[in-house]
């Protein structure tokens, strides 16, 4: 067996595999987000290990067998989050996490000291608020009591291992969220901390998430049940562990992952392309290899905020199963998914959705078919960048609320204009994390013969020529309305 810890941003979800890659256990306990301001989000570290060990020992007590048959255990977890330790290791602050935007002006910050190309050079990314740089930068300005102690960082999951196994890292594809890190030659960028004066001492060592840390403290294998003989290993940022997890580990295989927001996702064999920061790039949790990244916030949010607010009495299949009679197109009602602001391509916070072309004709099936259709654009505008820079997406596989509906599936093949596949069972980032473990445990020679293994395709999708016509159309007009409406709200 192994185990797989997924570090969430609201709960940390622990699953136990065998060797045929059936989740045997699953175990979710939350935590909560503390906003004591808006754009304020930050964690308390210690719930995170608290709610792991908590969960940990519910599993042990459920399994049947030995804890010498948990042979390994690794990680994947929420990304860009700033934990900052002193000298003894302690928590100097509340962690500050992925989707506080209180950096605005950090951002450009590093713009005006880095420079745009140096930066977007070295890191392959631009700066963005959600990124752990700037929170660095915030703490050391407006905290500089508190910066003052700071002996090293490390992102979420990294704490979590570090006090499980009392061993201090973080790994590639975490590091990459950090705009520390030179993402093609996978080190600390001596340039980028000096130009904004970060000592480098303060940057984590860094593995690559198959690498064995260790095995658990005997304090905290007495607290979970887990024996000393089960192998740890670094794990991996959430959304590498998810690519990991639907089997994204060559070239041509594209990741589609909608929860409250979207993610499009795709494997890069080489970190030296340049996409100028228009996408993530990030290195992959699979060994030397990248992955780019594109970001609709709203993307399964905006579906929930349209039921809460025109169908909170029916289930999301009642509201759904009514966009079977209405065409592609919504006749002639588009949707534009801004409605909490956009990460790709705009990079804005302020921009909000919007409907355009009601008709009189329209019924509630043709806003809910058009929400549906609007969130596909906006992720195709993550893909249109992908093959702008030239790749070529030969499959794209759907994950999360996105993959659950057939008629949202076929209209991401349609938009997308790929064929798009449904797996048979699907658990994310945290089978990824299982994945790695069973890769290091030595249980498959590569991380592709464990997804081999692992995964099934239930489902193929292929485009209708004529939607997809319609699309390529509709999309044109969907792109129109970031530049139209952008002033509106200013
Ligand atoms: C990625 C990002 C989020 C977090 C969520 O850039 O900010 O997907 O990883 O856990």
């Amino acid at each position: 067996y192994v185990i797989g810890i997924d570090l969430g941003t609201s709960a940390v979800k622990i699953l136990l595999v065998n060797q045929e890659g059936d989740v045997v256990q699953e175990i979710s306990k939350s935590y909560p987000l503390i906003q004591e301001k808006t754009g304020y989000n930050e964690q308390n570290p210690e719930d995170w290990v608290n709610q792991t060990v908590a969960g940990l020992s519910d599993l042990m007590r459920n399994f049947s067998g030995q804890p010498k048959d948990i042979e390994g255990l690794s990680f994947s977890g929420q990304m860009h989050g700033l934990v900052l330790l002193d000298l003894n290791n302690e928590i100097i602050r509340p962690a500050i996490i992925w989707n506080d935007t209180r950096t605005t002006v950090e951002c450009e910050d590093i713009y005006a000291k880095v420079g745009r190309d140096q930066l977007v050079n070295i890191t392959k990314n631009s700066a963005l608020e959600g990124f752990t740089l700037p929170k660095i930068l915030w703490v050391k300005k407006h905290e500089p009591e508190l910066f003052a102690r700071v002996n090293k960082f490390l992102m979420p999951k990294d704490y979590v291992r570090y006090k499980l196994t009392g061993k201090l890292h973080t790994e590639y594809s975490d590091a990459a969220g950090t705009l520390l890190l030179d993402v093609p030659n996978k080190k600390w960028s001596k340039e980028i901390c000096n130009s904004l004066d970060i000592d480098i001492g303060i940057c984590p060592p860094l593995v690559a998430s198959h690498d064995e840390i260790g095995t658990i403290t005997k304090t905290y294998a007495k607290q979970t049940g887990l024996g000393l003989s089960t192998r740890i290993f670094a794990g991996g940022a959430d959304n590498a562990c998810g690519a990991v997890g639907a089997g994204v580990l060559e070239d041509g295989k594209t990741l589609c992952s909608i929860g409250s927001s979207g993610v499009l996702l795709s494997y890069e064999k080489n970190g030296d392309k340049d996409f100028q920061g228009k996408v993530h790039y990030f290195n992959h949790s699979a060994p030397d290899s990248f992955y780019t990244m594109g970001v609709t916030l709203a993307a399964g949010y905006s579906l929930s905020w349209f039921k809460e607010t025109f169908a909170s009495e029916e289930s999301f299949e009642s509201l759904l199963s009514e966009i079977k009679s209405v065409s592609a197109g919504s006749n002639g009602l588009l949707f534009a998914p801004y409605i909490v602001g956009e990460r790709t391509p705009h990079a804005d916070s302020s921009i909000r959705g919007s409907f355009i072309g009601i008709d009189s004709s329209h019924r509630r099936k043709h806003f809910a078919r058009a929400v549906l259709e609007g969130i596909t654009f906006s992720l195709n505008e993550s893909l249109q960048i992908f093959r702008e820079n030239g790749k070529e997406i030969e499959t794209i596989i759907s994950i999360g609320g996105g993959a659950k509906n057939e008629e949202w599936l076929q209209i991401q093949a349609d938009i997308f204009n790929s064929k798009v596949v449904r797996l048979s069972s699907e658990q994310g980032p945290g089978l990824g994390a299982t994945m790695l473990a069973a890769y290091g445990c030595g249980w498959f020679d590569t991380l592709s013969e464990c997804a081999d293994k692992f995964l099934t395709v239930e489902k193929e999708f292929t485009p209708h020529k004529e939607n997809m016509e319609t699309y390529k159309e509709l999309f044109k007009l969907y792109q129109e309305i970031y530049r139209k409406t952008k002033d509106l709200n200013k």
